[in-house]
C-alpha cells in the first residue's frame, strides 16, 4: 500500500521504462483515433478487478473510451474479483510483449512475484484505482486513483453532519459493510472512519457489527439482513460503497424498518443509483470516490512512454454529498 513516506517520494523518473518500450512487439486490430506519439500505436494491456459495482462498470467504460479516443491498441480483461485471473492475465501481457500494464488490483498483497516478471521483461506497470503492498518500490511506476483512507475519515465526518441534521440523541450503532476482503478500498476506508470515531467519538460511537459484503449488491442485502437479525438496534450503517448500501436498502425494508430515518446510512462513491436512492431519502449522504480515471491513465501511459516524469501518486480529486444536494445533482451525475 502506499504509505506517507512513498507519497512524499514525490516524482519519479521513468526515462527507463520508457526504453523499455522498445521491446514491444507491434499490435495488430486496436481502436481509431490520434495515435499516441510516433507512427507505432502503444499496446496497453489492462486487467481489471471484475464487475462487481455501477462503479466498476463506469470506470471499465471510462478506460476503454480513452484507450479508443488516445488510439492506443487496449487488451482488457476482466479478472471476475480473482487473483489468480488478474496474475494469469498480467502473464500473458508479458508474453505478449505489450508496451505498458496498467491493472486495478483486487487486493493489496500477493503481487511481487508477477511484478517482477513484468520488471524483467522492461514492461512498466501502472497501478489505477486501487494499491498494492510492496517493499520494492520499483515494481510499479505510479498510482492513479483515490486517496481512500481520507475517503473513510470524510465518511465519519459527514456522518457527524447526518446525526446533527437528524437530531439524533444517544448512542450511535454503526453497522459496517466492507467492501472486498483484502482490498485496498475496505482497508482503508475501515481505518479513516475508525481513525476520527477513535479520535473524537469514543463515548458515543461504536461499530458494533461489521462483515464484507464483497461490493455487491447482493452481498450488502444477505449481510444486512443478518446484521438485522443479530443487532436489531443498529441506527447508523457505513457501507464502503453505493451498491452494498442500495442492496442493505431491501433488507432495512424487509425488516419493516425506514432507511434514511431508522437507519441513518452514510456510503461511498456517488454512481447514479446511490443519487437516486438519496433523492428518495433512504440514503442521508454520499462520499464520492471518481471512477473516471481513464484520460488520466492514458496521459500517464504516454508520459512513461515518452520517457517523462510522473508524481508516485496521481490522486483523483472528489466531493461529498449530503440528501438535500441530491436532487439538483443527479441530472449532472456522469456516472
Ligand atoms: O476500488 C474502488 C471500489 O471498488 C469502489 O468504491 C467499489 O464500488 C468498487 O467495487
Amino acid at each position: 500500500m502506499l504509505n506517507r513516506r512513498n507519497f512524499l517520494t514525490a516524482a519519479v523518473g521513468v526515462a527507463a521504462a520508457a526504453g523499455l518500450s522498445a521491446c514491444a512487439k507491434e499490435d495488430e486490430g486496436g481502436s481509431s483515433g490520434s495515435s499516441g506519439g510516433g507512427s507505432k500505436k502503444i499496446t496497453l494491456g489492462f486487467s481489471q478487478v471484475g464487475s462487481e459495482s455501477g462503479w466498476r462498470s463506469a470506470n471499465t467504460d471510462s478506460i476503454k473510451s480513452a484507450a479508443k479516443e488516445a488510439g492506443y491498441n487496449l487488451k482488457f480483461s476482466d479478472a471476475q474479483q480473482k487473483q489468480e485471473n488478474q496474475i494469469s492475465a498480467i502473464r500473458s501481457y508479458i508474453a505478449q510483449k505489450v508496451d505498458v500494464i496498467a491493472f486495478s488490483p483486487v487486493v493489496v498483497t500477493g503481487w511481487d512475484a508477477v511484478l517482477k516478471e513484468a520488471k524483467a521483461a522492461k514492461i512498466p506497470v501502472i497501478l489505477t484505482d486501487r494499491s498494492v503492498e510492496t517493499k520494492d518500490e520499483s515494481l510499479f511506476v505510479t498510482l492513479v486513483g483515490s486517496d481512500f483512507t481520507d475517503e473513510g475519515r470524510r465518511a465519519a465526518k459527514i456522518l457527524e453532519k447526518v446525526l446533527d441534521k437528524a437530531g439524533h440523541k444517544g448512542k450511535v450503532k454503526i453497522a459496517q459493510l466492507e467492501g472486498t476482503t483484502g482490498a485496498a478500498p475496505a482497508i482503508e476506508r475501515a481505518k479513516g472512519f475508525k481513525e476520527i470515531m477513535d479520535a473524537e467519538h469514543k463515548d458515543d460511537w461504536e461499530i458494533v457489527v461489521t462483515q464484507t459484503g464483497d461490493f455487491t449488491r447482493a452481498g450488502g442485502k444477505q449481510v444486512m439482513a443478518a446484521f438485522l437479525q443479530s443487532n436489531p438496534d443498529i441506527n447508523v450503517l457505513y457501507a464502503h460503497n453505493d451498491d452494498m448500501a442500495i442492496g442493505a436498502i431491501q433488507s432495512i425494508e424487509a425488516a419493516g424498518k425506514k432507511p434514511g430515518k431508522d437507519i441513518l446510512i452514510v456510503s461511498v462513491d456517488g454512481v447514479k443509483d446511490g443519487f437516486v436512492a438519496m433523492s428518495e431519502g433512504k440514503i442521508n449522504a454520499i462520499v464520492e470516490c471518481n471512477p473516471l480515471l481513464g484520460p488520466q491513465l492514458m496521459e500517464v501511459v504516454q508520459t512513461v512512454k515518452d520517457g517523462g516524469t510522473v508524481e508516485r501518486w496521481i490522486k483523483t480529486k472528489e466531493s461529498d454529498f449530503m440528501q438535500d444536494q441530491a436532487k439538483d445533482a443527479l441530472p449532472t451525475r456522469k456516472y
